[in-house]
């Protein structure tokens, strides 16, 4: 066995969010711009290429791939990713293949990925009322992603939904939110709105609805119990002692849970995001391309960019840090 990934917080490395495709079905206001321009196809990674990348991180010790995207189930044949990879977990060396998708191909998709072995999703779910859900989303139609929750469900998928917490938008949402989860036992986490990409005029402060305040929302519906557990994620859990149902928190701008970091991102064009918040990234598509034969080299080079993993991200809301926007897009890293 080769030495763990280990960078210089002491922090082992054995998660890797993989982003194969910067495009998607929808356009979330707080995600794109209404005319995002993708990268040209020939920039991303081949499938094959994203085999040997994840394959490599795979033999370094990375035992959870979450994949995600833009919209990780509109990459022309991704399922032969998927096949690809039941592999690793056939093997064991894999331990989780996971995705976090807005559910739109679900239908048609969530009994092959079963099939090779993932079995749980993370299905992005902001409203549940029809004509907000086109609004957010800028044309996305509620009933489909309906539908492919219901198929994840029905194929066996564990699902977890993932709202983002938007002010002046699913406020007031909250309860239905949590209740229609908690019928379909589904566990539900918030996010906090994070500065990131380039999304035009909106202004995201005015969107900002802190999960502190959600939480205040929740303890007025609810009687909650905090829960120690962390998962590795960033998510923070409570209790709903009516429903018996888990509820996350996200919260990056609030709280800093970076001490316990575990991952790094691989973009759909073959760099390495250290983390999410910060702008260090090191090109494996170059040692990928230029080393065919042996992933030597592109070992190497992952092993030496851990060594430069920061210890915290950077995020800073106030309006008077104009550096605190990140210009780079969700969609291109993987969220
Ligand atoms: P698990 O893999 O089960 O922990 O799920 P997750 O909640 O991390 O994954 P998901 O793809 O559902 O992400 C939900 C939100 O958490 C997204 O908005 C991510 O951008 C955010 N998120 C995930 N990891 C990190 C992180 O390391 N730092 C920050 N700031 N946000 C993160
Ligand atoms: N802030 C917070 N969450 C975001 N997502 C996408 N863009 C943003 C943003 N700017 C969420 C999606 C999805 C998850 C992967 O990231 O809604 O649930
Ligand atoms: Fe697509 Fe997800 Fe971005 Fe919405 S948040 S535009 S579903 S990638």
């Amino acid at each position: 066995m080769r030495a763990p990934l280990i960078d210089p917080f002491a922090r082992a490395i054995t998660y890797l969010r993989v982003s194969v495709t910067d495009r998607c079905d929808f356009r979330c206001v707080y995600c794109m711009s209404e005319n995002m321009t993708f990268l040209p196809k020939k920039e991303l990674l081949t499938l094959e290429e994203l085999d040997r990348m994840c394959s490599t991180f795979i033999g370094l010790g990375v035992e959870k791939l979450r994949i995600t995207g833009g919209e990780p189930l509109v990459r022309r044949d991704i399922m032969t990713f998927f096949q690809g990879m039941s592999r690793h977990l056939e093997s064991g060396a894999l331990k989780e293949l996971t995705l976090t998708t807005n559910g739109s191909q679900l239908e048609r998709f969530a009994q092959d990925l079963y099939d090779a072995g993932v079995r749980r999703v993370n299905i992005s779910l902001d409203t549940l009322d029809e004509k907000k859900f086109a609004d957010v989303t800028r044309w996305g139609r509620l009933a489909q992603v309906l539908r492919g929750i219901d198929a994840a469900q029905k194929a066996g998928l564990r699902v977890k939904i993932n709202a983002v917490a938007l002010k002046g938008f699913n406020e007031d949402e909250l309860p239905t939110i949590t209740q229609w989860c908690a019928e379909r036992d589904m566990d539900l986490t918030w996010i906090e709105v994070m500065p990131m990409g380039d999304i035009g005029n909106e202004d995201r402060l005015d969107q900002y609805w802190s999960l502190s305040d959600v939480r205040k929302s929740y303890a007025e519906h609810y009687t909650i119990t905090d829960l120690a557990e962390r998962s590795g994620g960033p998510a923070r859990y409570v209790r709903l002692e009516e429903t018996g149902q888990k509820i996350g928190f996200i919260t990056p701008l609030s709280h800093n849970f970076c001490e316990s970091c575990n991952r790094v991102r691989l973009t759909c064009t073959g760099e390495l995001y250290m983390c999410l918040g910060q702008e260090d990234m090191v090109d494996l598509r170059a040692q990928l391309r230029d080393h065919p034969t042996t992933e030597e080299p592109l070992e190497q080079a992952i092993r030496a960019a851990i060594e430069h993993k920061p210890k915290g991200h950077d995020f800073d809301y106030s309006r008077q840090r104009a550096d605190g926007q990140m210009t780079r897009h969700m969609s291109h890293t993987g969220g």
